[in-house]
């Protein structure tokens, strides 16, 4: 039985409120491509062993509760696009906390053991500790908790971050992508200074959020002479310092090759006057490949999705602010969850639908970077990082 996504009546007064402004730009839900989920004719109750065809489990659930960011960050929301006249989601386009709790539970009886919560960003989301204690309360079949985490810009951490601790989170990935004051207000384009990030970041490790991981995106000529500042920053914190490359997600950063510093000449960089060794990767599927300080300063990680692409095991599912289910981060097509959700499909039926697009997701889009960019542009548009979350 095929259910169909989108009621038409609703996107129908969506076009039509469009048309009537005058610059149109259509909301997420019209500007990305979605499908109706299938569900089989026979429903088979989840084992906990689902694999896709290239035999990855579905270990990893991003969950995005916000489209919505009060930072502009050139790699993620350019100012140009994300402005004034920019639709985001209306409120009741947003899964409630119980649509997501519910689908959360359907995750975890397919394998899935670590949820984290992205945006933009999630703690604009209005009562998100609230959303927290409900994840916080599931449980693998053997009983342990989940894995519970969130990516935030910190701006507003020092003021949640022991609200967010009590509510059962474990820990936070934080955004920074330099020391230098000027450079950050320049890359966040909100005239946000460094000092909030630096004050969040210890309001998470007093809340003992920890071990708390640093981002930091790299461009080339715009704060690639911040690693080494960085990383003598927080060299010997117990903060876990990572270094990602620029990708090319989305369609609105205007992404060059040419702006990607690569892993290999990060680590060389701080090699050069901090000394490292590798570390072997945790857990199969970790994006980081993880190195140390020599003098047990602690632990620096690259993340290298352009150079050295980790798409074979990749065990993350996503799920959009709206109910959609990507299965990869450079998707151009989601599956609608909110659909099944509100028209009444039970649990079963939802599992089985999520379980019949995980078993043929066969994504490996790094991998095969530059053919995919070249058929990318027949195939539909590129949702954006700010839209299902880092
Ligand atoms: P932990 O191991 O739980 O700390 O998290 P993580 O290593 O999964 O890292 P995190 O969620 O902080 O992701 C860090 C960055 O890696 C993201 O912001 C992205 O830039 C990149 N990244 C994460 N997952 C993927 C992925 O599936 N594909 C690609 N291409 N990049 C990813
Ligand atoms: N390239 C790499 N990482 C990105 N992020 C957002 N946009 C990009 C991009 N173009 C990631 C960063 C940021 C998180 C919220 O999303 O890690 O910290
Ligand atoms: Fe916001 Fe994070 Fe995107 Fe920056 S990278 S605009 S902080 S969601
Ligand atoms: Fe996974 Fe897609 Fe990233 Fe590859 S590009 S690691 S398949 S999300």
């Amino acid at each position: 039985m095929a259910m169909t996504g989108v009621d038409p009546a609703r996107q129908w007064l969506d076009w039509a409120w469009l048309l009537m402004t005058d610059r149109f730009i259509p909301i997420a839900e019209a500007r990305y491509r979605t499908s109706a989920p299938t569900i089989p004719e026979s429903l088979e109750p989840p084992d906990g062993r689902l694999v896709d065809r290239l035999g990855r489990r579905l270990h990893d659930l991003r969950i995005s509760v916000t489209d919505r960011c009060n930072f502009r960050c050139g790699y993620c929301m350019p100012r140009e696009i994300f402005d004034t006249a920019y639709k985001f989601l209306p409120h009741s386009s947003l899964l409630t906390f119980e649509e997501i709790e519910r689908l959360a539970r359907v995750f975890v009886a397919h394998g899935t053991r670590k949820i984290r919560l992205t945006g933009g960003e999630p703690l604009l989301r209005k009562h998100v500790e609230d959303l927290i204690a409900m994840l916080a309360r599931l449980r693998a079949p053997d009983g342990e908790p989940l894995e519970l985490t969130l990516t935030t810009n910190a701006s507003l951490l020092a003021r949640k971050a022991r609200a967010l601790r009590d509510a059962g989170l474990h820990r936070v990935t934080i955004s920074l992508d330099a020391l230098d004051d000027a450079i950050f207000r320049r890359m966040n384009d909100a005239e946000f200074p460094v000092s909030d990030v630096l004050e969040g970041i210890e309001a998470a490790q007093a809340a003992g959020l920890g071990p708390i991981k640093v981002n930091m995106v790299i461009r080339r000529g715009i704060n690639d002479d911040q690693i080494l500042p960085m990383a003598r920053h927080f060299r010997g914190t117990g903060i876990i310092l990572r270094f990602i490359e620029y990708m090319d997600v989305g369609s609105s950063n205007g992404w060059r090759l040419d702006d990607v510093v690569p892993g290999r000449e990060v680590i060389a960089r701080i090699g050069a006057h901090f000394p490292v060794e590798p570390v072997d990767r945790r857990y199969v599927g970790e994006v980081a490949e993880r190195w140390r300080y020599i003098d047990g300063e602690g632990e620096i990680g690259v993340i290298t999705s352009v150079t050295q692409p980790f798409c074979q095991d990749c065990s993350r599912a996503r799920l959009s602010t709206e109910g959609r289910l990507y299965t990869c981060l450079f998707a151009s097509e989601g599956h609608d969850l909110r659909a099944l959700l509100r028209t009444g499909a039970s649990d079963l039926m939802i599992a089985n639908a999520i379980g019949l697009v995980w078993q043929r997701r066969q994504d490996r889009y790094s991998e095969i970077r530059s053919e995919a960019s070249v058929s990318r542009s027949q195939a539909g548009q590129k949702i954006e990082m700010s839209y299902i979350g880092g």
